[in-house]
């Protein structure tokens, strides 16, 4: 069946994954400190707008709209008539976290969109536990009775639903950041779940940066490491 891919714009990548992601994956981008995930994810929704016309959100649960649009100005990358939104998620006082990112992405049917970070988002869980373990999502377990339901658990369940109400909100494209820090099961569960993975590496040794695709559905590729740098105009991957 042929379907549509969506390119990142940055053109060695593209090539690596026959032309984009496949429209309406979930794609997961992880790397530790400074490995270009946040300039990648401005870069995905800033040449999806300006090449293919095609609306974005950024969905920030830390950095803020000035911040990013400060960051995306360096590379030249101009949002102010591009169809695309900065929404930014306080994960302190927004009681319903979840539902708010959904009902946004219901609102606007962005073809695009970047959470910038899975890590960020579900570091609000020891904030509402009680609010999880009451979920329905546990319903099932405690007919069963008596299991404690561990962080582990709670960890998995706000991933895999947070990830399905997505999918369930259209067919955008979403580009999930996630940072290699805790939260090693939701990471393992993500990586599963997802349709593509690309890991995003520092060599401090040599000085350099890599990009390799570990998985993406539907899709020839390799899983070599290659080198990437920041140009002028924001990621280069290289040959
Ligand atoms: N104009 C530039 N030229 C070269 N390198 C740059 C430029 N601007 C930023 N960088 C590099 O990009 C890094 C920041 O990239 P980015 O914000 O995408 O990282 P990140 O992976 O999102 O990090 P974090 O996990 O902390 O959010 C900086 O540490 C710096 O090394
Ligand atoms: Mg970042």
């Amino acid at each position: 069946m042929a379907f549509k891919r969506v390119a990142t714009g940055i053109e060695e990548l593209d090539k690596i994954v026959e032309g984009g992601f496949p429209e309406g994956s979930a794609i997961l981008v992880k790397g530790s400190p400074g490995t270009l995930k946040t300039i990648l994810g401005l870069q995905f929704l800033y040449n999806g707008a300006k090449q293919y016309k095609e609306k974005g959100t950024y969905v920030s649960f830390t950095q803020s709209e000035e911040s990013l649009i400060q960051q995306a100005e360096m590379f030249g990358w101009d949002f102010k008539n591009l169809p695309v939104e900065f929404k930014n998620y306080d994960i302190t006082r927004e009681p319903d976290l979840e539902g708010m990112v959904v009902s946004d992405i219901k609102t606007f049917k962005p073809a695009r969109v970047v959470v910038d970070s899975l890590t960020s988002f579900l570091s609000k869980l020891p904030l509402s536990r009680e609010e999880f373990v009451n979920d329905q999502i546990f319903e099932a377990l405690k007919k069963v009775g008596g299991i404690p339901i561990s962080e582990d658990m709670l960890l998995r369940a706000l991933t895999t639903r947070f990830i399905r109400r997505m999918r369930e909100a259209d067919a955008s494209t979403v580009m999930y950041i996630y940072e290699e820090r805790t939260f090693e099961s939701a990471k393992e569960t993500c990586e599963y779940l997802v349709d593509g993975v690309v890991k995003m590496s520092k060599i401090e040794a040599l000085g350099k940066r890599t990009m390799v695709v570990e998985k993406m559905r539907l899709t020839k590729h390799d899983f070599l490491a290659r080198t990437i740098s920041v140009g002028p105009k924001g990621i280069v991957v290289e040959k």
